[in-house]
């Protein structure tokens, strides 16, 4: 009787396990880099243009800077098949998905897919609620490596099961895809999120102005500042393979190139994901710069994965530090006011530490030389106090390394 019940259990745990797959581990030890359709184009998309878009993430350095996505957003969808099966519009992807894909991976890219947890999605195109499992199959067989799974026309569904449901589908269909919950943090996915996708929306939709809010009636969409704001306390959740998401980017998109940089520096100081938004295809040389700038882009990547905090605030003026691998730091000054100000950090007087990484800057006993991000040079060391103007809407971003 009693190896009865003990068999009974451990196949009882057996099954257990089977049933609940887990999430497609390390395809973001570190926050993932490409670019999306919807914050430039909406529902224009068609293959042309993701073709074009591949190309010009090769020529103009994205890749090699270490951009990898390429990813379709709402509205690429035509209609179900009578067996259920989502296909493309016929019209804007006349050669299919799985050639889309073959072509991106040929140019050692990878491609992203858009759906949506609800009956449709917020194009008003067919959500994958009840085709869970189809629809990671056919994105399976199609050689998707990316979704992201929006949140519209879901009333009555619960976010963690319905994400939880197409995590199981996604596991089911056996290929490695990266699961982007964008749930605009209604339901604190960082609460729940952490082993069901690698990345979860913290907020509504961005939209290309640094310091407002677009009122759209039943929604709203936020500038970069309000996005900021809105990660405070989030910190504690994020880490290798978790990351909380700011939204896609919009640099290049309307803003000024301060502010554009102010915008990327910040994206990567939070260790959000870094999705490009605008049309690489067409890029001023300033936009290319600031999206390939591999230092900011190193600070992001970071292997110790952790989000940076505020350390102080003072006039508009906002002092952010990232503890980085190697004893390492990056630190951001912030301003937030439209003219320039002159700003004073005396290191010696200040206490930067930071319980989550218990990591501590020790600037009274270590000494770290200073390099600017944003122009290469070397801009002294923590011996003498920081004296610096910041123009409006811009920051400085310094690298810290101990002396030696
Ligand atoms: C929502 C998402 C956006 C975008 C659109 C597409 O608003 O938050 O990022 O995907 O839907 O319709």
């Amino acid at each position: 009787m009693k190896t009865y019940h003990l068999t009974y259990a451990f196949l009882l745990a057996l099954a257990a396990n089977s049933a609940f797959a887990q999430k497609f581990e390390g395809l973001a030890r570190t926050p993932q880099l490409g670019w999306n359709s919807w914050n430039k184009f909406g529902c224009n998309v068609n293959e042309q243009m993701i073709r074009e878009t591949a190309d010009a993430m090769v020529s103009s350095g994205m890749k090699d800077a270490g951009y990898q996505y390429v990813n379709i957003d709402d509205c690429w969808h035509g209609a179900r098949d009578e067996r259920g099966f989502i296909h493309p519009n016929k019209e804007h992807f006349p050669s299919g998905m799985k050639a889309l894909a073959d072509y991106v991976h040929s140019k050692g890219l990878k491609l992203g897919i858009y759906s949506d947890a609800g009956w449709k999605t917020c194009g008003g195109k067919p959500g994958s609620r009840g085709y869970e499992y189809q629809d990671a199959l056919t994105y399976a067989q199609w050689g998707i490596d990316y979704l992201k799974y929006d949140w519209c026309d879901t009333n009555g569904l619960k976010a963690e099961g319905a994400y939880l449901t197409m995590r199981e589908a996604l596991r089911k269909a056996g290929r490695p895809v990266l699961f982007s919950l964008c749930e605009w943090g209604d339901n604190k996915p960082w609460e729940w999120a952490k082993d069901v996708g690698h990345s979860w929306r913290t907020t509504g939709d961005i939209t290309p102005c640094f310091d407002c809010i677009e009122d759209h009636g039943t929604w709203k969409s936020w500038g970069v500042l309000y996005i900021l704001d809105k990660q405070d306390g989030l910190r504690v959740h994020a880490g290798p393979d978790h990351w909380n998401d700011a939204d896609m980017m919009e640099v290049g998109n309307a803003m000024t190139v301060n502010e554009d940089r102010a915008h990327f520096s910040l994206w990567a100081m939070l260790t959000s994901p870094l999705i490009a938004g605008n049309d690489i295809r067409n890029m001023s040389k300033e936009t290319t710069a600031i999206l390939t700038n591999k230092s900011v882009i190193a600070v992001n990547q970071d292997a110790l994965g952790v989000q940076a905090f505020r350390y102080a605030a003072r006039d508009g003026i906002e002092y952010w530090f990232k503890p980085l691998a190697g004893n390492d730091w990056a630190m951001l000054v912030l301003n937030r006011n439209k003219d320039p100000r002159k700003v004073s950090f005396d290191w010696k007087a200040e206490n930067v530490d930071d319980d989550l990484s218990k990591r501590a800057a020790a600037f009274g006993s270590t000494s770290y030389k200073l390099r600017n991000l944003w122009n290469g040079r070397f801009v002294g060391n923590t011996g003498k106090a920081l004296a610096i103007e910041v123009p409006g809407h811009d920051v400085l971003m310094l690298r810290l390394s101990p002396s030696s």
